[in-house]
């Protein structure tokens, strides 16, 4: 049995696998229906439990097609319905129950410490399914989509991302480190990494380059990425933060500092950190990139389950 909270702790060879599975699966049930199940599937009786402290549309629905298609069933517990949320059970006695009822647990959650402490008594997997400082499975398989496309491993390849300094970009950095590929990462001077974060890169072999000007960020890479500019967990004066990122929007001006055939990508939702003819444009995957996500949350899974062939 294995967790899936951060990527920097997973090592690069099983993330790989993981990829390589999704891969295989995605490629098999090509003419299945969305709710068919795979051929022999492994983790039929299963039942993976899921709970949403905070909003959620993709990552509900692609862990419920994810482990359907597995063979196993999915529960989504409301937070505000269990006694946890109002401080009238502990999360020690609701993680021996949920340990007891299902088989693996996916957290979307305000509070990185939760992960840690379900962790701590929870006897089944717990997957991070969003924190305030990462979104694993989106990252994950934001590169399976990548390479997809590209028809090249991602190490081959240079990927931007512009915006703010978030979640969803803690991922994709500790990603450019497993899987050594080039990032360069475009946003205000003021709201460039935390220390934490830069000690992390600075601790490890990295190719990853911070820019001010979101031109030289752009400049010929093959993927730009971005995400809202105000994230769910972000309690800013919203007004003055969407101001400092105005030069930062990804427009066809933008595009055009990268590569010819540089795809767009965005984890959605999204607000207006992208131009509309950007995000409607051939280029803009991120139609594709949310669906990916059934594939390579079903291969999270098998990991956790120890069941990754
Ligand atoms: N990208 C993503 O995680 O979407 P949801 O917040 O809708 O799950
Ligand atoms: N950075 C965004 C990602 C949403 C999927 C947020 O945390 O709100």
């Amino acid at each position: 049995m294995r967790h899936f909270i951060n990527i920097k702790d997973i090592p690069s060879k099983d993330l790989r696998k993981i990829l390589s599975d999704a891969k295989k699966r995605k490629k098999l049930r090509k003419n299945l229906n969305n709710l068919e199940v795979d051929k022999n599937p492994p983790l039929r009786g299963k039942l993976l439990i899921q709970m949403f402290e905070k909003s959620s549309l993709r990552t509900r629905l692609s862990f419920y097609l994810a482990i359907k298609q597995l063979g196993g069933s999915t529960l989504t517990l409301r937070p505000d319905e269990l006694h946890l949320s109002k401080g009238a059970e502990s999360i020690e006695d609701t993680a021996k129950i949920l340990s007891n009822f299902g088989n693996a647990f996916m957290l979307r959650t305000d509070d990185d410490k939760k992960l840690e402490e379900f962790k701590k008594y929870l006897s089944i997997p717990i997957i991070n399914g969003l924190s305030p400082t990462s979104h694993p499975t989106q990252i994950l398989s934001d590169i399976f989509t990548i390479e997809e496309i590209k028809k090249k491993p991602i190490s081959k390849l240079k990927i931007s991302w512009i915006g703010d300094s978030n979640n969803v970009l803690n991922s994709l950095i500790a990603a450019s480190i497993k899987f050594s590929f080039e990032l360069k990462v475009g946003s205000p001077k003021k709201y460039l990494p935390n220390r934490k974060i830069l000690n992390y890169i600075k601790g490890n072999k990295n190719k990853i380059s911070f820019y001010v000007d979101p031109k030289k960020a752009a400049k010929d890479v093959d993927v730009i990425f971005s995400d809202k500019v105000i994230s769910m967990n972000d309690r800013v004066n919203k007004k003055k933060k969407l101001s400092h990122f105005k030069k930062f929007r990804i427009d066809e001006k933008l595009m055009s500092f990268a590569k010819k055939d540089c795809i767009f990508l965005h984890c959605l939702p999204r607000g207006k950190e992208v131009d509309e003819k950007v995000f409607l444009s051939k280029k803009s995957k991120v139609w594709q990139q949310a669906l990916n996500r059934v594939h390579v949350q079903k291969s999270i899974l098998l990991y956790c389950f120890g069941k990754l062939r």
